[in-house]
């Protein structure tokens, strides 16, 4: 089933460089990027987004994280999207992420593991709604898409 998943790079990313080299996996898995801004995150939309995690004991140090420097924020679509990117982007510790996916590349530490991305359904929904405007989502054709899916959607 299409999907779309909320994929944020946080600042660690954004401020080592790595913007291309991480949206590139993304592409050439056969992924289409529908939403895409750069944005430095307030304190208030930071604990919004991780509303989940308030009153856990790293939870201060993590909005101080993400509200640090820019982010890139994105909304991701294909086919069980957000199931896939979860596995691209590897365990919340880096140190147990397996190599070859995102953060088992190329961070070190729980606290600067470098990307977001949506862990069910309905967190995709909240997090696509808190940081975008559906006028900022783009449906578009891509050419490859017969070579990357059998089945048309
Ligand atoms: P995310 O929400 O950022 O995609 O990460 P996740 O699902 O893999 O992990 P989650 O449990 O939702 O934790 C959110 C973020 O909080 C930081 N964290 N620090 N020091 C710690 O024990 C700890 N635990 C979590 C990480 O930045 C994690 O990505
Ligand atoms: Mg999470």
């Amino acid at each position: 089933m299409m999907e779309k998943s909320f994929v944020m790079l946080k600042p660690d990313a954004v401020s080592r460089k790595l913007i291309g080299k991480i949206l590139s996996r993304f592409e050439e898995k056969g992924l289409k990027i529908v939403g895409i801004k750069l944005l430095q995150i307030t304190e208030d939309l930071a604990k919004t987004h991780y509303s989940e995690h308030e009153g856990k004991p790293f939870f201060n140090d993590l909005v101080n994280y993400i509200i640090s420097a820019p982010s890139l924020a994105m909304v991701i679509e294909g086919d069980e999207a957000i199931t896939v990117i979860r596995k691209i982007v590897g365990a919340t510790d880096p140190k147990e992420a397996d190599l070859g996916t995102i953060r088992g590349d190329y961070a070190m530490d729980t606290g600067r593991n470098i990307i977001h991305a949506s862990d069910s359904p309905k967190s995709a929904e909240r997090e696509i709604n808190l940081f975008f405007n559906q006028d900022e989502i783009y449906d578009y054709e891509v050419p490859d898409s017969s070579w990357v899916y059998e089945s048309t959607f």
